[in-house]
């Protein structure tokens, strides 16, 4: 008996150390693909679609949007506005930027000067009478009389500035800027479900067709004050939903967490200091959230914050206080490279800490950011995907590996695009459970209609929490996302863009002949010139790597001398110390004497 029991510890051993290489395993093979060329990559995911029914998902998704577009009176102004204000005209991007910078700066006065200038620069007039919609077509004429008044107040002001200051200030203030405002503060209202938790969960509560995960807003905390005030909201929002929590813990809200609210030196150079005391608090949190039957998912960020996030996830759920619980969950973005590598880790740990880990998979939400950064840096590749149907193509063979795995995974998808949730059902179709889900206020026209056929399906809305002071870069993200003429939830909105177009295969869109790949990094300044190349400063194993190189060189120490004609300059020396450790000393460094300055300039000449 005795003897049976040690055979089957060790073999729990053997399987425990077999599980534990390979996730060691799969964790390497996640960064090696940080900048793997695009093509490469497609390569891998093509062939995870082969074999999917082109046709019924094509067809799914053209009665959902035929229905959606179809609706009476669905169209909101919101959505209107959006469409005759694209991205891609100069009066958009004049009105995403007027609502960014509104928000941004503190004073009126500020404000006041911001709005002026920019009301007078753009072509309000060209989009009068474009649009079904009173609202924006009244909207249009508001900014194109608005635009006039300040041409006119600023050409006046420049001849007779004293006499007109005053007017302008009674006139110009009240009338049109504080209109404005109140326009971009309705504008942001719509993507917050309310400023406090309770009344968010009252509002939830109010719509039991969806399922809610609340973001308390608030991210990448510059301070530790900042930092504190939004752990606090956590924990208040945490203490709140346990008072309505139920049994079943993916019925119950739950929250949604950016870790870089939480930390204010959330970077990769702090990784060390960083991941240990986000471990802390997301633990502190997690533990709350299992006794409170709240489910919570971590956000993806920036991706050279993704090692960092992994390796705190990894620390918090291995936690022996969370043993078993499945309610700790991790958004992957699918527009990175890393995406499927990372889900393939992610079903290795949930095997190795025998528990299910809910993922939720996004298609990404900074991608003009992460197109620039490698730009900027001068990486070989980008992290990201560079065109928009390589990213849906990842998000389709990502979702099908995720339901590959119902014994390691709960598939949580999170999209818009009709196409890819007719895609989602039809390789759900005998997966035991998984969940759709929306961000408030975008969305609900097509999951409406998704959850009256299928009333057998769950979504969920991702439901931002808080004060307009916090909600500047998620309303960017949402304004850049709503606005971008190649996104869905936009194109879905213009009738001039077919439904044939909308439900395209992306592998078939890709196989386009003109469709390439973004000019790399590297190429950018070609023929000029190449690029300056950077190092993947946010790969935590290179970092390891060059601090292994440099560990010779704090080993030795340097001697500096001018060297005048091929002769090193000799005299008093003084020692150099390292300006990020002054008791380490670099070396001495000897001073140039003005002889031999003269000495140098007459030998140069
Ligand atoms: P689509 O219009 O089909 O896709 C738009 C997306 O395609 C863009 O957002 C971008 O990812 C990608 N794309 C656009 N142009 C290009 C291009 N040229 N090359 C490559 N890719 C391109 N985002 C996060 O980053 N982190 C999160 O934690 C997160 N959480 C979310 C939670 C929920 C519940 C939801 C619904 C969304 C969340 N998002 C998050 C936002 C999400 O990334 C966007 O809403 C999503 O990308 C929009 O995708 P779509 O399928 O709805 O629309
Ligand atoms: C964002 O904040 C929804 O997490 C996503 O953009």
């Amino acid at each position: 008996m005795r003897r049976l029991k040690l055979a089957a510890i060790n073999q729990k051993q053997v399987i425990d150390m077999n599980s534990a290489h390979r996730l060691h395993d799969l964790y390497s093979q996640i960064n090696p693909s940080f900048t793997r060329p695009e093509p490469e990559v497609l390569a891998v995911l093509k062939a995870y679609l082969a074999d999917y029914d082109r046709q019924s998902v094509e067809s799914l998704a053209s009665r959902l949007i035929s229905a959606v577009r179809s609706e009476p009176g669905r169209k909101q102004a919101f959505d209107a506005f959006l469409l005759e204000y694209s991205l891609n005209s100069e009066e958009g991007i004049v009105l995403m930027g007027m609502a960014e910078a509104l928000l941004r700066i503190p004073d009126v006065a500020t404000q006041n000067r911001f709005l002026q200038e920019k009301l007078a620069e753009a072509d309000w007039h060209s989009h009068l009478s474009h649009s079904d919609s009173v609202l924006v077509n009244l909207a249009s004429t508001a900014l194109l009389l608005s635009g006039k008044m300040e041409d006119r107040i600023r050409h006046v002001q420049e001849h007779r500035r004293q006499i007109f200051d005053g007017l302008f200030t009674r006139l110009g203030e009240p009338l049109i800027r504080s209109a404005i405002k109140q326009a971009m503060q309705q504008l942001a209202r719509h993507f917050v479900i309310a400023e406090t938790i309770e009344t968010a969960l009252d509002q939830a509560e109010r719509n039991s067709s969806y399922r809610y995960s609340f973001d308390m807003l608030g991210e990448a905390a510059l301070t530790v004050e900042d930092a504190d005030r939004y752990y606090q909201a956590y924990l208040l929002a945490i203490e709140t939903l346990s008072s309505a929590a139920k049994p079943d813990l993916f019925g119950n809200p739950g929250i949604s967490i950016k870790l870089s609210a939480l930390y204010p030196r959330y970077e990769v150079f702090q990784h060390r200091h960083a991941a240990e005391s986000l471990t802390d608090k997301l633990l502190s949190l997690v533990k709350h959230a299992r006794t409170a039957n709240i489910s919570v998912t971590i956000d993806a960020e920036e991706a050279e914050r993704l090692a960092m996030s992994l390796q705190i996830f990894a620390n918090v759920s291995a936690d022996p206080t969370l043993n078993g619980w499945c309610g700790l969950g991790l958004a992957v973005q699918a527009y990175q490279k890393r995406a499927m590598p990372l889900i393939r880790w992610l079903t290795a740990l949930a095997e190795c800490q025998q528990r299910i880990i809910p993922v939720r998979l996004v298609k990404g939400a900074y991608w003009d950011s992460e197109i620039k950064r490698a730009q900027e840096n001068g990486w070989d590749d980008y992290p990201v995907f560079s065109r928009k149907a390589a990213t849906d193509l990842s998000y389709l063979a990502c979702a099908r590996l995720m339901l590959s795995h119902p014994e390691s995974i709960y598939p949580q998808f999170a999209t818009h695009n009709a196409h890819s949730v007719a895609a989602i059902c039809c390789f759900g179709q005998n997966h035991p459970g998984f969940e759709f889900q929306r961000l408030h206020g975008m969305g609900a026209a097509l999951y409406d209609e998704l959850l009256s056929r299928h009333p057998e399906l769950s979504c969920r809305v991702y439901a931002p929490v808080g004060q307009y002071r916090d909600l500047l870069p998620y309303l960017v993200r949402r304004l850049l996302e709503n606005g971008a003429n190649t996104s869905f939830i936009h194109q879905i909105e213009n009738s001039a863009i077919s439904i044939e177009t909308l439900v395209r295969d992306p592998v078939e869109e890709l196989s386009q002949e003109n469709n390439h790949p973004l000019v790399k990094p590297s190429n950018l300044f070609r023929p000029q010139r190449k690029n300056s190349q950077g190092l993947n400063l946010t790969d935590l194993e290179l970092i390891k790597q060059l601090h292994q190189d440099l560990k010779p060189f704090f080993q030795q120490t340097w001697k500096a001398s001018p060297l005048v004609a091929g002769t090193a300059g000799t005299g008093k020396s003084i020692p150099v110390h390292s300006p990020f450790d002054h008791d380490a000393l670099v070396g001495h460094v000897v001073l140039s004497t003005p002889e031999q300055i003269e000495q140098a300039l007459s030998s140069a000449y």
